[in-house]
């Protein structure tokens, strides 16, 4: 298969393309959000309502991407742009989002791999007390926004994080399938280790127990269906320009229907075994520590579940050092396909628009992703982490408006029928009229749903929009919204932008 077809590269193989939709999809978020979600809304009650979500929003909202980068063959900016002039700054924005998200992704990843060589010590630094190492020992977390000092192993590796980034995708998609042929099986194969070994330790059932027995009770909660919407979202990687992206490099004879469900499916078996792993290894960790259950789960979700808990098991159980290996590898490549998905759905989107080279642009986001990085390696790292996450994931004008507002465009502006034709015309099987109603109006009230639960969780938690619990009058919740305010603002004038040279554009051809 030819590496460039109508002057655009190619994925070269269907694997290609489905892996790396794969890889971006699979993340830290199947291993360290999706079991707590899970355990803290209905047990495996919660199945229910995820597999809807997955169902109703998961996979017609990949579809519909796949369809909009796969017709135009451009990124997102310049896919939103054949929809209309004033669209463009639609697909800016979750770009600039989503690259704010990645600087401090990468942090993580580069805790991951400080993790990882700490595993080779012997016995494991963190095994007396994991809580105290991680945040006195290791971050040297302040306790408070302040951008005093940068931990010096952190920043070393965040640039080993970058240069690895770089060079997964500075050739161009074609690398990308082979990296990612490493970066997919190889984490579920260290996944599967864990969950083997983790079922068979003793207090596994008891674990397994708390995660997966039902509560159905919880089906009438409202706040449980949007929890399970929100997973979805965030986990199959949606609106954040990355799967309209990875389309416009597909061949143009591809199948996208199948492809959406086959990632959705692969994303959800993922979750499924990192909850089955998670759980029985807390439970085997509360018989060796001699507490209940339910107090060694205490915190254990995100950082404190890879950073925490996960660590403080695996240091009390039996081969400590193998083990945390293990976990460390599945964790960083987990996580590293997640992060160049965002680096190339920005590198692509700046090239389509500008025609300039794509190493030289490659570097320069390397660089400033590198350098707003060290922002989260100071000593208040920690809490710049938690304030932009929360806002640029679930705030207002956050990468759910993203949604909300991907769909009106698409379905009320642009002519949704031709997309459908289009995702229809090459795929196994077909989508039908409810997939662009689905689009049209399901999905943005579904999102607007969660959005507006969102946000007055964010206001009601922090006690009020300008002045928090603490009456500190520049509240976090203002900067992160003045933060959202800034992207809103750019994406406007990125789209508005007419750089000198153009990429050539190929035409629509159905
Ligand atoms: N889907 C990833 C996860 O579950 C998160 C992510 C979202 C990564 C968007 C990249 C872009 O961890």
């Amino acid at each position: 298969m030819a590496d460039i077809v109508n002057g655009r590269e190619n994925w070269g193989n269907r694997p290609g393309f489905v892996l790396a939709a794969i890889g971006s999809a699979v993340g830290l978020g199947n291993v360290w959000r999706f079991p707590y979600e899970a355990y803290s809304n209905g047990g495996s009650a919660f199945l229910i309502p995820y597999l809807v979500a997955m169902v109703v929003i998961g996979v017609p909202l990949l579809i519909l991407e796949f369809s909009l980068g796969h017709l135009t063959q451009q990124a997102a900016p310049n896919a939103f742009k054949r929809v209309g002039q004033r669209w463009e700054f639609v697909g800016w924005w979750p770009i600039l989002l989503s690259s704010i998200i990645v600087c401090y992704y990468a942090v993580v990843l580069a805790w991951c791999l400080n993790y990882l060589v700490f595993s080779f010590h012997n016995p494991l630094p963190w095994a007396q007390n994991s809580k105290e190492y991680f945040y006195n020992s290791y971050l040297q977390d302040s306790g408070s926004l302040s951008l005093v000092g940068l931990r010096r192993p952190i920043v070393v590796s965040l640039a080993v994080v970058w240069t690895a980034m770089y060079f997964c995708i500075f050739k161009g998609v074609k690398l990308v399938s082979k990296v990612v042929l490493w970066t997919v099986p190889i984490p579920w194969l260290m996944l599967l280790i864990l969950m083997v070994r983790g079922i068979t330790l003793d207090g596994a059932i008891q674990g397994l127990e708390y995660f997966l027995e039902p509560d159905w009770s919880q089906l009438k909660n409202p706040g449980v269906w949007l929890a399970a919407f929100g997973q979805v979202f965030f986990s199959l990687s949606l609106a954040f320009g990355i799967m309209i992206t990875y389309a416009s490099f597909l061949h143009r004879k591809s199948d996208l229907n199948n492809n959406a469900l086959i990632i959705a499916l692969a994303d959800f078996g993922t979750s499924v075994i990192a909850g089955i792993t998670v759980f029985a290894t807390m439970g085997a960790l509360a018989i060796k520590a001699g507490q209940p259950v339910h107090d060694v789960l205490a915190g254990s979700e995100s950082v404190g579940l890879a950073f925490v808990a996960f660590p403080q098991a695996l240091a009390l159980l039996p081969l400590p050092n193998v083990f945390s290996i293990i976990f460390f590898i599945a964790l960083l490549l987990l996580g590293i396909d997640s992060a160049f998905s965002i680096t190339e759905a920005a590198l692509a989107s700046m090239v389509d628009k500008t025609g300039w080279k794509r190493r030289s642009i490659l570097l320069v986001i390397s660089l400033v992703g590198f350098a707003v990085g060290l922002l989260f390696t100071t000593h208040g790292g920690l809490h710049w982490l938690a304030l932009i996450d929360a806002h640029v994931n679930q705030g207002f004008l956050g990468i759910i408006f993203v949604g909300f507002l991907e769909c009106l465009v698409l379905g009320w502006v642009f002519d949704i029928k031709k997309l459908r034709r289009h995702t229809n015309q090459n795929s196994d099987w077909q989508v039908g009229i409810w997939w662009e109603w689905a689009v049209k109006l399901v999905i943005p009230l579904i999102l607007l749903s969660l959005l507006s639960w969102n946000v007055y969780h964010q206001i009601k938690n922090q006690g009020g929009l300008i002045m928090n619990k603490q009456g500190e009058l520049m509240g976090t919740n203002v900067l992160g919204l003045a933060l959202l305010i800034i992207v809103f603002l750019a994406a406007i004038i990125l789209g508005l932008w007419r750089p000198h040279k153009i990429s050539q554009v190929t035409e629509f051809d159905s």
